[in-house]
C-alpha cells in the first residue's frame, strides 16, 4: 500500500491548522452550519449591504424539482475589486508588494505596491468606462503574463463589466466563437509577447479574430485595447509589419490609460450579479461558458488559499499558471489579493534562458508557497538533479500541484528534492468550474499519499455513486459527485443554464457531477482517477475528443476520425489520432500535415495531435458506436484487448495493430 506521509515538524509549527483533528473538526462544522462558518470570513470583507442572517445560502441541485440553481449571501451588495485593492491599502497595506513581475528575459522586471496596483487599476476603469464599458458588458482579455492583464481584470470587476480571458495559446478561430459567444464589446491585448525565444504576435491573431467575429459569426467587436509590450523593451518593426490599425477600433493601452484619475468610484453589485466568465471545453465540442459569480466566489478563493497554501504576512508566494486558465484567475488574481499576499507573477517560461527557471526564481524572490502542474514538473525532471541543486530553495514551505493526478514519482520529486523532504505536497482537485479547490490535503493538518488528492475542502461534502446513482461508503471506486453547493461553484453556463443542468445535474439529480471518476482507500483519502466522460487531459488542458474530431472532418480527404488518448510521460495524455479516407483520397504525410496544421489553427498548438494513423475502418458495435475502449489499446499496441463480439466486424480491429505507424 501506498506510504503515508506526515508533515514535517516544520510546517506544523508555522501552520495555522497544526492538526487532522482540527481539520475534521473544522470541516464538520463547515457542513452542519454553513452560515456560521462562512459569515465569520464574510466580517473581513468590506458590504455596502451585508448578507440577512438566516438567508446565507439557498440551493436546488435535484433537477427533478425544479430549476437548478445556487445562491450564497442573497441580498448583500459589494464589489471585489474594492476589497482586494481599497480595503487592504485603508489596512496599512499599502506599501505591501503585490507582484514581483518577473519578464521572459532575467533583465526584465518590476515591483508593485498594492497602492500603486489600485491608482493603476482605477485609472484602466476610467479608461473603460470613456470607451463605453458599462456594468453587465463582456470584455474579453487575450494577453500574456503582465501587470496590466491583472490590471485590467480588477479593473473590469470595479465597473461591473464581466471578464472573459482567453488564453493566449488559442488560435483566432477559437478567441472569435469565444468573443462572439458571449458578445465582447472590447477586446484587450498586448502588441505581441516573447516566450523563451519565440514572439508571439497576439495583435494580428486579434485583428484576424476581429475579423472572423465579424464575417462568420456576425458579431463587432468596437474597441480592441492594445499594450504596448514588446515594443517597450526590443523595439521591433517585425510587429508593425503584421499588424492593421483601425483609428476607430484600436487604441493604444498607454494613451487611453496613462493620462485618467486614480479615482474610480466602484460599481456596488449584488452577491450574486456575474463577476467572469472562463470557456472550458465540452464534450459536444462546443466552449462552455463557465459564470463565476461575486460574493460567493470571493470567500471561496480567499479561504482555499489561507488554508491551503498557509499563507502567511511575510510569505512570498507563487503560482505559475496562465491567467487564461481557472488557476490563473482564482490563485494568481484573486485570492493572493483578497489575502494581502505577495505573489511573483511570471511570463516566460520554465527553460528560458535555461532549464533552471522556476528553482532561480524561487531563490530570488524567497518564494515559500509554489504552485505549479504535475505537466510541468516531469518536463524538469527530466533535464536531472543538477538544476535544482544549483539554488537554495529554503524559502519553501508548501508546494501545490494542479492539473491533473500527479504520478508519484513526480510527487516523490517534488517533495524530497524541490521541497527538501521539509514542504507538504498540496495536490489539489478542482475544476474551471468549482471556482476553488475542493478536494486537496492542508500543510499542516493533514497527512499525505503520493497520488492521492486526498479530502474535502471546508464546505464540500463529495461521494462516490456507481452506476446506478447507489452511494459508496467506505471503500471503493465511482463517480466523483458532490451533494451540496460550496460558495465558489459555478452558478450557470453563460446564456445556456439548460446545458447547465444537463451536464452537471442531469445524470445523478440531487448531486454535481465532476466528469470525473475516484477512488476512497482504506483510510479515507481519496483518489481522483481520471474522466469518465469523452474528455482528454493533455498537459493539463482539458480538451473533448468531439472537438478535435469535429477539425479532423472539415479536412475534405477524411471521412472519419476518432480520436482517443496515450499516456504520456510528460503530458500526461497525448492525442492519438484514427483517420478513415474518402473514397480516392490517399494517406501519406501531406495529409498528417495538413491535419495537424488544422488542428493549430482551429484550437491552438497545445492540441495538436502527436499521432495519427490510417484506419481502413473503425471498430465500431452493431449500431454504429465506435469502441474507443479498442482504439486504446491499440494506440498502446496492447493485444489484450478483451470482449469483441459486439463487433460489427472484427477483421478491423487486426489490420489496426498491422497499420500503427
Ligand atoms: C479537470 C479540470 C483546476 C484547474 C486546472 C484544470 C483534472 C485537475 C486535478 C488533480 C486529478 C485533476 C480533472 C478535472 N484535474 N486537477 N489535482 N488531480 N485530476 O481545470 O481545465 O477545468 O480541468 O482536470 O479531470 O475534472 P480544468
Amino acid at each position: 500500500m501506498s506510504r503515508l506521509y506526515q508533515p514535517s515538524d516544520y510546517v506544523v509549527s508555522k501552520s495555522r491548522l497544526p492538526s487532522f483533528e482540527q481539520y475534521k473538526e473544522m470541516h464538520k462544522r463547515s457542513l452542519e452550519d454553513p452560515e456560521g462558518f462562512w459569515s465569520e470570513i464574510a466580517k473581513e470583507f468590506y458590504w455596502q449591504t451585508p448578507a440577512e442572517p438566516g438567508n446565507f445560502v439557498s440551493y436546488n441541485f435535484d433537477i427533478n424539482k425544479g430549476k437548478v440553481f445556487t445562491k450564497w449571501l442573497d441580498g448583500a451588495v459589494t464589489n471585489v475589486c474594492f476589497n482586494l485593492l481599497d480595503r487592504n491599502v485603508r489596512n496599512g497595506h499599502g506599501d505591501k508588494i503585490a507582484y514581483y513581475w518577473e519578464g521572459n528575459h532575467p533583465d526584465d522586471y518590476s515591483r508593485i505596491t498594492y497602492r500603486k496596483l489600485k491608482d493603476l487599476v482605477c485609472q484602466c476603469a476610467n479608461g473603460l468606462r470613456e470607451r463605453g464599458v458599462t456594468k453587465g458588458d463582456r470584455v474579453s482579455i487575450y494577453m500574456p503574463m503582465i501587470l496590466e492583464t491583472v490590471v485590467v481584470m480588477l479593473a473590469c470587476s470595479r465597473i461591473g463589466a464581466v471578464h472573459s480571458v482567453v488564453f493566449a495559446g488559442f488560435s483566432s478561430d477559437s478567441l472569435a466563437e469565444r468573443m462572439s459567444d458571449c458578445k465582447a464589446k472590447m477586446l484587450v491585448t498586448a502588441d505581441g509577447a516573447w516566450r523563451g525565444e519565440k514572439l508571439l504576435m497576439l495583435k494580428k491573431i486579434c485583428d484576424e479574430a476581429i475579423d472572423k467575429a465579424e464575417k462568420k459569426h456576425g458579431h463587432k467587436v468596437e474597441t480592441c485595447l492594445v499594450v504596448k509590450h514588446v515594443d517597450r523593451v526590443t523595439p521591433c518593426g517585425q510587429l508593425q509589419e503584421y499588424t492593421t490599425w483601425d483609428d476607430e477600433r484600436d487604441v493604444w493601452w498607454q494613451e487611453l490609460i496613462d493620462e485618467q484619475s486614480t479615482i474610480c468610484s466602484p460599481e456596488w453589485m449584488a452577491a450574486e450579479d456575474p463577476l467572469f466568465m472562463l470557456y472550458t471545453s465540452g464534450s459536444t465540442g462546443k466552449p462552455k461558458g463557465v459564470l463565476h459569480t461575486t460574493a460567493g466566489y470571493l470567500l471561496y478563493a480567499t479561504t482555499t488559499f489561507r488554508y491551503v497554501f498557509d499563507y502567511q504576512d511575510k510569505d512570498v508566494y507563487w503560482c505559475t499558471a496562465d491567467v487564461g486558465w481557472i488557476t490563473g484567475h482564482t490563485y494568481v488574481v484573486y485570492a493572493p489579493l483578497a489575502n494581502a499576499a505577495t505573489s511573483v507573477l511570471f511570463e516566460g517560461t520554465p527553460f528560458y534562458p535555461e532549464n533552471d527557471r522556476y528553482w532561480s526564481l524561487i531563490d530570488k524572490y524567497k518564494v515559500s508557497q509554489f504552485y505549479t502542474a504535475p505537466t510541468a514538473l516531469r518536463s524538469l525532471m527530466k533535464f536531472g538533479d543538477e538544476y535544482v541543486k544549483r539554488h537554495s530553495l529554503q524559502s519553501l514551505r508548501v508546494l501545490g500541484s494542479v492539473g491533473e493526478p500527479i504520478n508519484p514519482e513526480a510527487w516523490l520529486w517534488y517533495r524530497q528534492l524541490v521541497g527538501g523532504g521539509r514542504c507538504s505536497v498540496a495536490d489539489t482537485f478542482w475544476q474551471t468550474e468549482t471556482g476553488g479547490h475542493v478536494l486537496t490535503s492542508l500543510p499542516g493538518a493533514t497527512p499525505m499519499k503520493p497520488g492521492a488528492a486526498g479530502f474535502p475542502f471546508f464546505g464540500v461534502e463529495p461521494a462516490l455513486l456507481d452506476e446506478g446513482g447507489q452511494l459508496i461508503s467506505g471503500e471503493g471506486e465511482g463517480y466523483l459527485v458532490f451533494a451540496r453547493p460550496w460558495p465558489g461553484l459555478m452558478r450557470t453556463l453563460y446564456g445556456d443554464h439548460q446545458r447547465y443542468e444537463q451536464v452537471y445535474f442531469s445524470k445523478f439529480p440531487g448531486y454535481y457531477c465532476t466528469g470525473d471518476g475516484a477512488r476512497r482507500d482504506e483510510d479515507g483519502f481519496l483518489w481522483v482517477t481520471g474522466r469518465v466522460d469523452d474528455m482528454l487531459n493533455v498537459s493539463g488542458h482539458l480538451m473533448s475528443t468531439a472537438e478535435v474530431e469535429g477539425v479532423l472532418t472539415e479536412e475534405p480527404r477524411v471521412a472519419e476520425a476518432a480520436v482517443v488518448s496515450r499516456p504520456h510521460p510528460i503530458k500526461g495524455e497525448a492525442l492519438y489520432c484514427f483517420i478513415t479516407t474518402t473514397d480516392g483520397a490517399h494517406f501519406d504525410q501531406s495529409l498528417v500535415d495538413a491535419l495537424k496544421k488544422l488542428v493549430r489553427a482551429r484550437i491552438g498548438a497545445f492540441a495538436v495531435p502527436d499521432t495519427i494513423q490510417y484506419a481502413p475502418g473503425l471498430p465500431k458495435t452493431r449500431s454504429g458506436k465506435i469502441m474507443r475502449r479498442i482504439l486504446r489499446k491499440i494506440a498502446l499496441n496492447d493485444t489484450d484487448i478483451g470482449d469483441t463480439s459486439t463487433l460489427a466486424d472484427p477483421a478491423v480491429v487486426e489490420q489496426l495493430f498491422k497499420n500503427r505507424p
